[in-house]
């Protein structure tokens, strides 16, 4: 029995490693759920089921763009259930800028409007659909496509996300473009601009950096402290080391 389990472990541990850099979606699990490595699956209560830090933990600058996450890093017994949520506060004139998900959609529900949405179409002309919402509009962005939210108006917004992946991901086009290793030529000519305005663009996004985060959860188990604390990308990994079938 341990030695199948053992078996079985590894070769979760090998599927979850093979395409991670090309993974299209969360794997099928192949049993109800995943329970944490050392725990007995009918020892596990409520708690291990219940994430409560979505919103309480969302104190965060009115004045700001703050998203709060509980996906399979945060919040482990997602993994393999294909979903996850988020939890997005937007202050007056404050933007989530462009980005994909590219393992998931999000399906975004307005709980406090309004809330402008953009979707762009890159496939197909660029198009970029937007919509103005208002209070309980919902908006759904097809996986792994471009696009972005802003608060227009003059009061705080609220919405939440849900994601068809407990391993959604995010890309952040200006993250992406401008506060990595980017040969500055490279980004020169592919913007048919000088060094100056790259550079200007690079010191811009230091000064103010992204979307702040909402306070780390603290972690309450083991489980929570081996996966909570890794990158999204690698939570799989961590996941399959840290985890055994439940069977
Ligand atoms: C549920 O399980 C957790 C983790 O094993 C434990 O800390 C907690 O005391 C349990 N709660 C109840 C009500 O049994
Ligand atoms: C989109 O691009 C295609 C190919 O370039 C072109 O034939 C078509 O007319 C364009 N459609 C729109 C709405 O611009
Ligand atoms: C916000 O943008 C929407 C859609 O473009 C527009 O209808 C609305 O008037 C704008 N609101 C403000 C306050 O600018």
């Amino acid at each position: 029995m341990a030695l199948a389990r053992l078996l079985l472990l590894f070769a979760v541990a090998a599927i979850h490693q093979l395409p991670r850099s090309a993974r299209a979606g969360d794997p099928d699990i192949l049993t109800d759920f995943l329970a944490p490595l050392g725990a007995e699956p009918d020892q596990l209560n409520g708690s291990f089921f219940t994430y409560a830090r979505l919103v309480s933990g969302l104190a965060g600058d009115p004045g700001k763009f703050t998203v709060s996450k509980a996906t399979g890093a945060e919040f482990p017994a997602l993994l393999g259930q294909s979903v996850s949520y988020a939890a997005l506060i937007f202050g007056p004139g404050t933007v989530n800028p462009p980005h994909i998900h590219p393992r998931a959609s999000e399906l975004l529900v307005v709980v406090q409007g309004p809330l402008v949405v953009g979707l762009v179409d890159a496939a197909r002309n660029g198009t970029v659909h937007t919509a103005a919402l208002e209070t309980g509009d919902m908006f759904v962005f097809p996986k792994g496509m471009v696009h972005y939210q802003l608060n227009n108006g003059t009061g705080v917004a609220r919405a939440f996300s849900a994601f068809g992946g407990a391993t959604p991901g995010t890309i952040s086009l200006p993250t992406a473009l401008f506060e990595t290793d980017i040969d500055d030529a490279a980004l020169e000519k592919s913007f048919r601009t000088d060094e100056a305005t790259v550079e200007e663009l690079k010191h811009d996004l230091r000064e103010a950096p992204g979307p702040a985060p909402s306070p780390s959860p603290s972690p309450s188990s083991a489980a929570v402290a081996l996966v909570g604390g890794s990158a999204l990308a690698a939570s799989l990994v961590c996941a399959a080391a840290a985890f055994s079938f439940v069977l």
